[in-house]
C-alpha cells in the first residue's frame, strides 16, 4: 500500500493573538508543525504533503523543504478545501492520511495502528471527551454504525451532547477521496468545505467506516491558544521525563524538569529541580546537576558535578570536573578533566587543562590553560582591545595571584607566579615569580582631613 501523509497548516490561528503563524509556535523548542512532520516521518509514507497558507514563506523557511511536498491553500476555505489542494500531490498513491499541523502530540504508534486496521476507504480517529465542546461530534445509529459528523456550529442540542469527537485524523482512499471532495458544498454554518462531510458520503456510497483511537486521548488535542500551548507542553515534558526516568535517571522533581531537544544519559543521572536542556545534550555516568541550572548543547563527562545556578551553552566537560554554584561556561570551551570552576565565573571559548581551578569572580575569554594551574579570585584576561580578540596562554602550574589582569596575546610560563594584583601585559617566564603593580609606599605625617567648623 503506498502511502501518502497530507498535513493541514494553513489555518490562521487567529485565537494565539501572534504575529508568528501558530503552526510555528514552539512545543519543548520544536515548531508545532515539526512535531507533526517528524510523527509522519516515522511511518515511513512515500509522500508528506504540507498544506500551507497563512505565513507561508515563514513556514517553509523554518521547517525546510527536506523531503517534503509544499502546497498553498491560498484562500482558506475549509478543511476540504486544503485536502483538495493537496489532490495533485498524492497523485500515485493508494491512501493519504490526513494529519493537522496543531494537533503536535499525535504518536506514531496511534496512527499505526489507525492505518494497519483500516481494510475500507475510510478509517477515522476519535476520542471520547468529558467536556466535546468546539469538535465535530461522531453521530452512530442504534447499532452503533457511524452515520456522519456534524460541527458543532451546525450541531443540534442532541448532538452537542455526543461525547464522541472528530480528532480530525482520517485514513482515506485517494481514488475514493477524488469523488468525494468534488461532490463536497460548503452548505453550513460556517461556509466552508468540510473534510468531515466525506463520512456522510462514504456511508451513503456504502463504504464501512473504520473507528480507531489513540492510545492516550490527549494524543488528539489541539493548539488553539496560548492555554492549551502551555497544557500540551507539560504534558510532553511528562512524557519525556517518564521515558527518562524509566531508562534509569533520578529527576528530583519529573515536573519541574524541561528537555528541549535530546538528551543522552550514562548510568545513575540525577538531576534537581528546574533543570533546562536544551539542544543536544549528553551527559555521562554519574553525572549530578543541581538546581536551576541550563545546558545548551553541552557534553559532559562522567563523574561531573554541576551546583546550582549554572548556565553551560556550547562546551564539553571533562571527567571528574565540578562547576557552580553560580556559573557560566560559554561557547568553545573545554574543560579536559578534574577542573573546578567556582561561583561568578564566566569563561568563554577557552580550554582549561587537567585539574586546572578559576574559583572566584573570573573571567576567562580566548585562553589555553595548562594542567594543574590556580587561578586567584577576580583574575581577568582582558582578549579585546576594543577592536578585536587576542589570546591568553597559561603554561602548566601556574600560578596567578588574585585580581590579577592578564592583558592579551600575553604568555604566562609554565610554573610561573603572578603576584597578586598584577596587570601583566609582556610574556611572564616559567618558573619565576612576576609582579606588575605600582610599589607600596607609607607617607609619613599625613593626617585625614577634618570636617571644618562652622
Ligand atoms: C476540525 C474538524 C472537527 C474536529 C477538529 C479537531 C472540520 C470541518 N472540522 O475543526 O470535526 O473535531 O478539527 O481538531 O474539519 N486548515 C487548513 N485550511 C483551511 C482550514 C483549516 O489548512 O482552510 C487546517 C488548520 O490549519 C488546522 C486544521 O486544518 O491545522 C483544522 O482546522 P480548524 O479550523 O482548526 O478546524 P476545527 O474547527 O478545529
Ligand atoms: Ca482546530
Amino acid at each position: 500500500m503506498k502511502l501518502g501523509i497530507v498535513i493541514l497548516a494553513a489555518g490562521q490561528g487567529t485565537r494565539m493573538k501572534s504575529r508568528r503563524p501558530k503552526v510555528l509556535h514552539e512545543l519543548a523548542g520544536r515548531p508545532l508543525l515539526r512535531h507533526v512532520i517528524d510523527t509522519a516521518l516515522e511511518l515511513s509514507p512515500e509522500r508528506v504533503v504540507v498544506v500551507y497558507g497563512h505565513g507561508g514563506e515563514q513556514v517553509r523557511r523554518a521547517i525546510g523543504d527536506e523531503g517534503l511536498h509544499w502546497v498553498e491553500q491560498r484562500e482558506q476555505l475549509g478543511t476540504g478545501h486544503a485536502v483538495q489542494q493537496a489532490l495533485p500531490a498524492l497523485e500515485g498513491l493508494d491512501k493519504v492520511l490526513v494529519l493537522y499541523g496543531d494537533v503536535p502530540l499525535i504518536r506514531a504508534r496511534s496512527l499505526r495502528h489507525l492505518i494497519d486496521t483500516t481494510e475500507s476507504a475510510l478509517g477515522l480517529m476519535t476520542v471520547d471527551l468529558a467536556d466535546p465542546t468546539g469538535y465535530g461530534r461522531i453521530v452512530r445509529d442504534e447499532a452503533g454504525n457511524v452515520l456522519r459528523i456534524v460541527e458543532e456550529k451546525d450541531a443540534s442540542e442532541a448532538e452537542r451532547a455526543i461525547c464522541e469527537i472528530n480528532t480530525g485524523i482520517m485514513l482515506i482512499g485517494v481514488e475514493r477521496l477524488r469523488a468525494w471532495l468534488q461532490r463536497l458544498s460548503p452548505d453550513n454554518a460556517q461556509g466552508e468545505y468540510y473534510l468531515t462531510d466525506l463520512i456522510a458520503m462514504a456511508v451513503h456510497d456504502g463504504i464501512a467506516i473504520h473507528v480507531a483511537q489513540p492510545e492516550d486521548p490527549v494524543e488528539a488535542e489541539g493548539v488553539n491558544d496560548r492555554a492549551q500551548l502551555a497544557a500540551l507542553e507539560r504534558v510532553y515534558q511528562r512524557w519525556q521525563a517518564e521515558a527518562l526516568m524509566a531508562a534509569g535517571v533520578t529527576l528530583r522533581d519529573p515536573a519541574r524538569f524541561d528537555l528541549r531537544g535530546t538528551l543522552r544519559t550514562g548510568m545513575d543521572v540525577e538531576l534537581d529541580v528546574n533543570v533546562l536542556l536544551e539542544g543536544e545534550v549528553v551527559l555521562g555516568d554519574n553525572v549530578r546537576v543541581g538546581a536551576n541550572t541550563v545546558l545548551r548543547d553541552v557534553t559532559v563527562e562522567e563523574d561531573v558535578t554541576i551546583l546550582e545556578n549554572c548556565v553551560l551553552e556550547e562546551a564539553r566537560i571533562g571527567s571528574g570536573s565540578r562547576i557552580g554554584p553560580f556559573s557560566r561556561i560559554r561557547p568553545g570551551t573545554h574543560l579536559v578533566g578534574g577542573a573546578h570552576v567556582g561561583n561568578f565565573v564566566e569563561i568563554k571559548n577557552s580550554t582549561i587543562g587537567h585539574g586546572s581551578k578559576v574559583n572566584h569572580l573570573s573571567y576567562v575569554g580566548d585562553t589555553h590553560m595548562g594542567a594543574g594551574v590556580n587561578i586567584g579570585a577576580g583574575t581577568i584576561t582582558c582578549n579585546y582591545d576594543g577592536a578585536n580578540k587576542h589570546r591568553t596562554l597559561i603554561g602548566d602550574r601556574a600560578f596567578i595571584g588574585s585580581n590579577t589582569a592578564l592583558v592579551a596575546p600575553v604568555s604566562v610560563g609554565d610554573g610561573a607566579t603572578i603576584g597578586a594584583g598584577s596587570v601583566i601585559t609582556r610574556d611572564a617566564p616559567a618558573e619565576k615569580l612576576t609582579l606588575a603593580r605600582a610599589k607600596q609606599v607609607t607617607i609619613e605625617g599625613w593626617t585625614r582631613p577634618k570636617k571644618e567648623e562652622g
